[in-house]
């Protein structure tokens, strides 16, 4: 169904109430899972509702932590500051020992557990940390096509692509520069930016997911998918992480060309939603469709959303404001878990992989809570009724 602004307005939207006693379920759950996932972390995705335990391994582990953080924040309670502590720690030990790193994911890694302790508390061992990721991440810039390599070995030639989730990881780089003053991870980060968004930006305003970059010329050479239905299509948590992205990168750069992009991005978002407002994992399905949803994508494009209404002027602030907590009122009503025995998640119905024709992929986490599409929506929750100071 083709949304417009006028449609989406007619949705109830989030209030404060509703977002409290959201938060409240959510943070009874995190309470409950700390005896486990403090010495452990939750595995990307639920299995039948319920993380399992795992080590502090993929790209994923830094969304409890973050977890943790929120409901620190939220609560005052020693309990979650103490586990997210613990987790630092090891945080610091993967990037010491370089414990399966070899990857651009440093920023979602790292600023939700280790950037936020800093901020937080101070944790100096933190910093570090963050530090030393940080310049791990800086070791993937390819000063030829200037971009960050997302996967393989640096200068891998069937790896020499970007990919639209690294957008997310580009706060880290502008962090190190902040606290260090040393510009050149903000330079990456902002030449990162400026060739992903002149590649995988379509004219419809979709996007691809990743796109190679010719080894020889440095010139965006072709776009394929990795996680899409097609190569063609929009993954939505693809778009998601596009929405996101420009925002925070809007946030540390202030270049107001960014405000149009996000736009476009956005409204491609927005005008897709199906009719109970919850994506599916890419945008060439709509309503009725029997694939599954990407909870997660929606819960990432409202925190895109909320974060870039701070700079825009107030009739597009609240237009997107207001779409922002339309989505969140179905996220709480259709995906939000209420039930610590149906799932030890937050966040229903996420997809993490839907294998398809054109994607490399393989079913994975189909129907499932996701660390990300639970730490997504925390921040979402919180986003929406507080001025928040962000750890990205
Ligand atoms: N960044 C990987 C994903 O979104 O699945």
């Amino acid at each position: 169904m083709a949304q417009t602004f006028e449609t989406l307005m007619k949705y109830p939207a989030a209030d404060e109430a509703l977002v409290k006693k959201a938060l409240e379920t959510a943070i009874g759950i995190v309470r409950s899972d700390l005896p486990v996932f403090t010495d452990h972390f939750p595995s990307s995705n639920s299995f039948q509702g319920f993380y399992e335990a795992t080590e502090n391994v993929e790209w994923t582990t830094g969304f409890w932590t973050g977890v943790l953080w929120l409901a620190y924040e939220h609560t005052d309670e020693d309990a979650f500051r103490q586990a997210a502590t613990v987790q630092v720690d090891s945080f610091f030990h993967r990037i010491a020992d370089k414990i399966d790193v070899n990857h651009h994911d440093m920023g979602f890694l790292f600023s939700l557990s280790c950037v936020a302790a800093y901020k937080l508390t101070g944790n100096e061992k933190a910093k570090e940390a963050a530090l030393m990721a940080a310049d791990h991440l800086a070791g993937r810039y390819r000063e030829k096509g200037k971009f960050l390599q997302a996967w393989g070995s640096v200068g891998e030639a069937s790896e020499y692509r970007l990919i639209i989730d690294c957008l997310l990881n580009l706060p880290l780089l502008y962090w190190a520069s902040e606290v260090t003053g040393d510009k050149k991870y903000a330079c990456m980060a902002e030449n990162h930016i400026k060739t992903a968004v002149n590649c995988i930006l379509r004219e419809d305003d979709s996007t691809y997911h990743t796109y190679f970059i010719d080894m020889e010329t440095g010139e965006p050479s072709y776009g394929v998918t990795h996680q899409g239905n097609r190569n063609d299509s929009a993954w939505a948590r693809g778009q998601a992480w596009g929405i996101y992205g420009i925002a925070l990168s809007y946030h540390y750069l202030r270049d107001d060309s960014y405000i149009r992009l996000f736009e476009r991005v956005t409204d491609f978002f927005l005008c897709h939603l199906p009719e109970d407002l919850i994506p599916y994992w890419d945008f060439d399905f709509d309503t009725g469709s029997a694939e599954p949803r990407d909870s997660s994508a929606a819960a990432i494009a409202v925190c895109g959303m909320l974060e870039m209404a701070k700079y825009l002027d107030r009739e597009r602030a609240e237009k997107y404001t207001g779409a922002a907590k339309r989505i969140l009122y179905a996220l709480i009503r259709t995906c939000g878990n209420a039930d610590p025995k149906q799932s030890n998640g937050l966040l229903l119905h996420g997809t993490y992989a839907r294998d398809s024709a054109e994607n490399t992929c393989k079913n994975r986490g189909v129907d499932e809570c996701n660390t990300w599409g639970d730490y997504f929506y925390m921040e979402a929750l919180t986003r929406s009724i507080a001025d928040w100071e962000m750890y990205w």
